[in-house]
């Protein structure tokens, strides 16, 4: 097997500034050892998230310059509408600024308070946007996919006879809608089978209950459907697509993940009725029918992207990043979360920093570290991002203390991968050394965003 190539050759640079370690240790003190307080100028490799922050194509950027600026009926919009279509089959195509938006307008539109929706695992924002109806949003992915350390092909499955039994409890009527987040971004980025999307649907029909993809990673899904699962291989991506979308009644989609934009997302269903209330609160805060609170260029680039996610030369090579790095850490003893994620790696801090108590922020340690050691950022997600406070105001540690390694589309080089790869490594050997941290100042919400931290004395 020859090595799997970045499939592209680049046009356009933007330069790295350097800084040296002295500098990074004086930068991460400044930012109270808050990485979202770092300048991106100060960073070399930014690995915080994958939204929003992948390189456009020459076709992309084209478009930029063709897009149709016209606020009703322009050009891009029925270009960009007919992709989604050909992709999804889904017969309203609502155009947002974002993933949460799409969230927000569906969720005003069909909660009630008092009412619940299921997932395998929902992300912090569709969370949000429930909990913000007075909904519950709960959390019924399978047993496999809340234990780091266990390989299962699809850790992103839900368990279908908790949804059952959730039915039984709470009743149809006290359930809107049905999800499942594909990629599961929350449980480390790990896959959804078709099998399971199908169980789903099929629980979800029988009991007429609306069934929903949160979409964000539709294409890295569908590439992991084709890797692994059975009678799979020989379909294109796109035809697993196109499966995956026919067995739901809608969906939410971030574009700043797989249709590789800056900016950009979508709300689609087939359901008439929620489709006119949907219409009435994007045109009150979003924007007309055909923009959604985009550019008409940013409908055209959204378009060519979620063309060019499906190429599984495209697909071939953004797995494998995952995989090089997730093979790279675990020869070098790191534990991470397996298998590794379509978008992400999951570094287990807990693993790698075993004489740091998890109320001490192990994964929060591990992030500054990085960062000093080789200017690379990371996120944590663990005690400093979910920890809650008990009464007498001690921190209650999250379940897992993993540092999130997020990889944006089609930026970095195999070179920049084996810097980060060598920037851990460095972290690792000197592990011993590293000291816990504590919070010196937190905000009464969100801690992670603007909390203030501190190495331990
Ligand atoms: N759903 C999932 C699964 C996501 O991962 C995100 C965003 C959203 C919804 C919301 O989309 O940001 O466009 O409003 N995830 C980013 C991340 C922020 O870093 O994982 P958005």
């Amino acid at each position: 097997m020859k090595t799997i190539i970045e499939p592209f050759r680049i046009k356009v640079v933007e330069p790295l500034n350097f800084t040296t370690k002295e500098e990074r240790q004086k930068r991460i003190e400044e930012a109270h050892y808050n990485a979202f307080n770092l300048r991106s100028q100060d960073i070399i490799i930014d690995l915080l998230t994958d939204s929003g922050t992948g390189a456009m194509s020459a076709q992309q950027w084209a478009g930029i310059m063709i897009g149709d600026e016209s606020y009703a009926g322009a050009k891009s919009y029925y270009r960009f509408k007919e992709v989604v279509e050909d992709l999804t089959g889904f017969k309203h195509i609502l155009p947002t600024h974002q993933g949460r938006a799409a969230e927000r307008i569906l969720f005003t539109a069909i909660c009630k308070p008092g009412m619940v929706i299921p997932n395998n695992n929902h992300f912090d924002t569709t969370r949000a946007n429930i909990e913000f109806q007075d909904t519950l949003a709960l959390d019924l992915v399978i047993e496999e996919g809340t234990q780091p350390s266990l390989n299962h092909p699809f850790k992103g499955n839900m368990d279908v006879d908790k949804l059952k039994a959730t039915i039984a409890e709470y009743g149809v009527e006290k359930i809107p809608l049905i999800m499942l987040t594909v990629t599961n971004n929350s449980g480390g980025g790990q896959p959804v089978s078709l099998e399971n999307i199908k169980a789903v649907s099929a629980v979800a029909k029988e009991h007429g209950i609306p069934f929903f993809l949160d979409a964000c990673r539709f294409a890295e899904n569908a590439y992991f459907i084709k890797l692994r699962e059975e009678g799979y291989a020989d379909k294109t991506v796109k035809e697993i697509v196109q499966e995956m979308f026919s067995l739901a009644d809608g969906c939410t989609m971030s574009a700043k993940k797989d249709a590789i934009v800056n900016i950009g997302g979508f709300l689609a269903m087939n359901h008439e009725e929620w489709a006119d209330k949907c219409r009435n609160l994007l045109i009150l805060t979003e924007g007309f029918l055909s923009y959604g609170g985009l550019a008409g260029r940013d409908l055209e680039a959204m378009a060519t992207g979620l063309e060019e996610v499906v190429d599984e030369n495209y697909l071939e090579y953004r797995i494998a990043v995952s995989n090089y790095i997730g093979d790279r850490l675990r020869k070098m003893g790191v534990g991470i979360v397996e298998p590794p994620g379509g978008h992400a790696i999951f570094i287990d801090a807990r693993s790698v920093l075993p004489h740091i108590d998890p109320s001490d922020l192990p994964g929060q340690a591990l992030v500054s570290e990085l960062y000093i050691e080789g200017g690379v950022r990371t996120v944590e997600i663990g005690t400093a991002m979910f920890g809650k406070r008990d009464d007498n105001g001690k921190l209650i540690p999250a379940a897992m203390d993993l540092v999130r390694l997020a990889i944006p589309r089609r930026v970095y080089t195999q070179a920049h991968i084996d810097y980060l790869l060598e920037v851990i490594e460095a972290v690792y050997k000197r592990r011993d050394e590293i000291k816990g941290m504590e919070i010196t100042w937190e905000p009464p919400f969100l801690r992670h965003f603007t909390g203030h931290f501190a190495p331990k004395k």
